[in-house]
């Protein structure tokens, strides 16, 4: 059960090969402007790709963007991103139009070796994210013909059985980019035997997304730390009123019997910060987290949690950071993301964040990346590697 590696393919030598690369490219963009408000992502992969273009392969990058359903719509075209991904290898990045059509055709037959090309979302298709097979199979077989050896460094996507990522790999010689192999080692220190306290943070809109990982954690965990919007359906759950704050009514039940089973293992806010409104400039206070008031939605987490918070997280030797603890995209309300951020870059643990949203909080809040172990590129597959679920994408790479 071993992973062939991104070196292990450079050594066979890739000169004038065809390497079909899946990336996440799935970069957040402004609803506005359409401009990319955070391309870490796209920095995440320059390391896999520098190496095939600087050892001549004729690289072919593809990926999706959003969640388009199966068919083309601009507003999810991969264009701005080819754009900037010339930016940053400095080197044009020839962009296909489509993702396995006459563009994506004659855009790979012109590559020169060490040049690169990038494919149209890959979700314009539907067979990219069927669950038939048979659809899948197809459409995984004319990308496969785009390259002569596949490359996985799409860590954010290597959760779903998706073509690309599942299937295109039984198709050709496939190994591990360096951002999967990086992930895939960090993460596995933190499901092996993390240094102690081993504490994890969360946070984010729903607490249904997480259910999976709080139980698969609290055996492991020495505390666990819950902002977010989430953390109301615990306070409810504790027999709170949370005013209009956002609430999985048909998960109290299960919180409930979470907190029973925690053995005082959760921590909850003692105070949020509670508004007139959802919006930025909404009038607003800090309350105690048992005395929301009625027509009060809670945006952040107060003052004294997050002091509680920090104080649960300096002794620490391993940190896990999931999710806002805030909607810290409004600055009035980011006070809370900001100060558990910052708590935590400054421990001596090992710290790893993971999760698309609460990496992009790092950056748009302006912290030193470098200053945190790991900032994973994963979201949704960072948590399901922690819940110790197969990932499609890493199985796929280990046959
Ligand atoms: C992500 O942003 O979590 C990954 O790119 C996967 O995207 P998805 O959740 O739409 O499959
Ligand atoms: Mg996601």
């Amino acid at each position: 059960m071993s992973i062939r590696t991104l070196d292990d393919l450079l050594a066979e030598g890739v000169s004038g090969r065809r390497v079909l690369v899946r990336a996440d490219l799935n970069v957040p963009l402004d609803k506005q402007s359409g401009d990319i408000t955070d391309d870490g992502r796209i920095r995440a992969v320059l390391p896999t790709l520098g190496a095939l273009t600087g050892a001549g392969a004729k690289v072919v990058v593809c990926s999706h963007l959003g969640r388009p359903k199966g068919a083309p719509d601009p507003r999810f075209s991969l264009r701005p991103v080819a754009g900037r991904l010339g930016e940053l290898l400095g080197a044009p990045v020839h962009f296909a139009t489509d993702t396995v059509g006459e563009s994506a055709r004659s855009t790979v037959d012109a590559l020169a070796d060490g040049e690169v090309a990038l494919l149209e979302n890959l979700r314009f298709n539907a067979g990219e994210t069927s669950k038939d097979d048979t659809e899948r199979g197809a459409f995984a077989d004319q990308l496969a013909a785009f390259g002569d050896a596949y490359v996985d460094d799409a860590f954010g996507a290597v959760h779903r059985k998706h073509a690309s990522v599942h299937d295109v790999p039984a198709r050709l010689p496939h190994v591990a980019g360096r951002l999967v192999l990086r992930e895939v080692e960090v993460l596995s220190r933190l499901t092996g035997e993390p240094e102690r306290p081993y504490v994890v943070v969360l946070g984010g809109s729903k607490v249904s997304d997480k259910l999976a990982v709080i139980e698969a954690l609290l055996p492991s965990v020495d505390r666990l730390l819950i902002g977010g919007g989430m953390c109301f359906t615990f306070l409810k759950a504790q027999g709170h009123e949370v005013g209009s704050s956002l609430l999985e009514e048909e998960m109290v039940e299960t919180c409930r019997n979470l907190l029973e089973r925690s053995e005082g293992k959760i921590m909850l806010p003692v105070d949020v910060v509670a508004a007139d409104a959802f919006a930025p400039d909404a009038a607003h206070d800090t309350v105690p987290a048992d005395g929301i008031p009625s027509k009060r939605v809670g945006l952040d987490i107060g003052p004294e949690t997050v002091a509680g918070f920090a104080a649960a997280l300096k002794g620490a030797r391993t940190i896990f950071w999931n999710g806002p603890m805030g909607v810290f995209e409004m600055p009035a309300f980011a006070h809370g993301t900001r100060g558990i951020a910052e708590t935590i870059a400054k421990t001596d643990a090992f710290t790893v964040v993971g999760g698309g949203d609460s990496a992009a909080a790092v950056r748009a809040l302006g912290l030193d990346e470098s200053s945190f172990g790991h900032i994973s590129t994963g979201g949704g597959a960072s948590l399901e590697y922690l819940e110790g679920k197969t990932l499609p994408g890493i199985a796929a790479l280990e046959n």
